[in-house]
């Protein structure tokens, strides 16, 4: 099978070495990819929002399968473009890709379907003093969330009343340009977060190793939001209870819904979850793989992608085998000096060649002249895979540490709040 990637970062490169492991694949081109990727197939330079010339590059190289990386292109409507197109596409449809793209839709999708979430309601500019009024009913802290995609900026958390009243007026006024034109309030949910991945085909699923995800710059979960700053899988406090509990209360009436709704959907779906004493909640859908969860979770998927891949595409997903590595993966991301504000790129990168133990996924690399240099905030994804989370805990941070440039970072403390468990 001829495969064409799309996207760029750590995700894509850990997908990339999944695929290009599959006994089925005959050639794997990835784009834009980065360094990493180019080990696991070719780099080509597309533009992944340019559907036309994403069509020209599949029916000029005869590609069989396109596999979409991240939100993007779905929330666009990658897979519509290429319904009546001769290709398989791993996503799901731009309606399908709502769950991400718009907090509100994803809101009522769960109310309508029973699936448990934070009571919220949605406000747009004519119903400011309505927002006023609901704020006022609920309980410090105040949850707002502009509706659409806002490069993961878009939730605000304040504690004071007066400055949610605030925040909720700036939003409606253009905060997050038209991304916040509504927004959805929502009470706090008080509990410890997991990240829960399926892969469907729409009728039946497959249920991936789940994933902790680290979201804050500094230790101890201080400081400003990342996109993630390291992953441990498996999840202790997700146990066989809990994860029934997703199964039976979120993933099942999700895939319903989806098939009540008529909404097609071919791909990965992420729940990202609060364990409330026990009990899961959703706090947020997204329709693709997270970054870094994939570098974590994909080492430990004992199945042949493109197998699963297949199924998916063919509606036969029920009929595939789907092991999973009991090991724990545990993942540390090396970040720019300064992310997620302002940082410089272009420092050389040294070390990564004598990092033979565990795997080291691109994210923010490029290669200028024969030197490799740093092109992004987020800069590599480490990733050690052992059995136990200690010695997974000890191997990568040996690695991590054999990586330089000049203002590299990372947090220490990924996984040791998982050591009491
Ligand atoms: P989201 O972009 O929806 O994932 O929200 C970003 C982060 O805000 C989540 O990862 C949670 O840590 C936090 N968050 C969002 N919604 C809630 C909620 N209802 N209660 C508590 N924390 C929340
Ligand atoms: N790591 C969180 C995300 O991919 O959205």
């Amino acid at each position: 099978m001829k495969v064409l990637l799309l996207g760029s970062g750590g995700r894509e490169h850990a997908l990339a070495v999944k695929i290009a492991q599959s006994q089925y694949l005959t050639k794997l081109f990835i784009a834009p990819g980065n360094p990493g990727t180019a080990e696991c197939g070719q780099n080509v330079s597309l533009d992944i929002s340019d559907f036309e010339a994403i069509n020209n590059f599949v029916e000029e190289n005869d590609i069989e399968m396109l596999v979409v990386g991240p939100e993007d292109p779905l929330v666009k409507g990658v897979v519509d473009y290429f319904a009546d197109k001769p290709v398989s596409v791993i996503g799901p449809s731009k309606k399908g890709a709502a769950l991400e793209g718009s907090k509100d839709f994803a809101k009522d999708f769960m109310v309508r379907h029973g699936i448990p979430t934070a009571r919220y309601r949605s406000f747009d500019k004519s119903r400011l003093s309505q927002g006023y009024d609901f704020l006022d009913t609920l309980t410090a802290p105040f949850v707002l969330k502009a509706d659409g995609l806002a490069a993961g900026k878009g939730v605000i958390i304040v504690d004071d009343l007066s400055e949610a009243k605030t925040t909720l007026n700036e939003m409606l006024n253009g905060k997050f340009g038209v991304a916040s034109d509504k927004v959805v309030i929502e009470e706090f949910l008080q509990g410890i977060e997991v990240s829960v991945f399926v892969l469907t085909d729409g009728k039946s699923y497959k249920i991936l190793p789940e994933a902790k995800d680290y979201k804050r710059i500094g230790e101890d979960d201080r400081g400003l939001n990342t996109g993630g700053m390291g992953a441990v899988s498996p999840v202790p406090f997700a146990d066989k209870i809990f994860m029934d509990r997703v199964e039976k209360k979120i993933i099942e009436p999700t895939i319903k819904g989806l098939q009540k709704d008529e909404i097609d959907y071919k791909g990965f779906i992420f729940f990202g979850l609060m364990n409330c004493n026990g009990e899961p909640y959703v706090i947020e859908y997204n329709v693709r793989m997270g970054d870094p969860e994939t570098e974590a979770v994909l080492p430990r998927l004992d199945a042949d992608i493109l197998d699963l891949f297949d199924g998916v595409a063919n509606g036969a997903l029920d009929a595939k085998q789907c092991a999973i590595n009991p090991a724990t993966a545990v993942t540390v991301v090396v970040v720019s000096g300064g992310y997620p504000e302002e940082y410089t790129k272009g420092f050389e990168i040294k070390g990564i060649s004598s990092i033979k133990e565990n795997k080291v996924y691109h994210a923010g690399t490029s290669v200028t002249g024969n030197k490799l240099v740093t092109s992004g905030g987020r800069v590599f994804a480490v990733t050690a895979l052992s059995g136990s989370l200690t010695s997974a805990l000890d191997s990568v941070y040996d690695s991590v540490s054999k990586i330089s440039f000049d203002g590299s970072y990372y947090r220490k403390d990924i996984g040791k709040d998982l050591l009491k468990y």
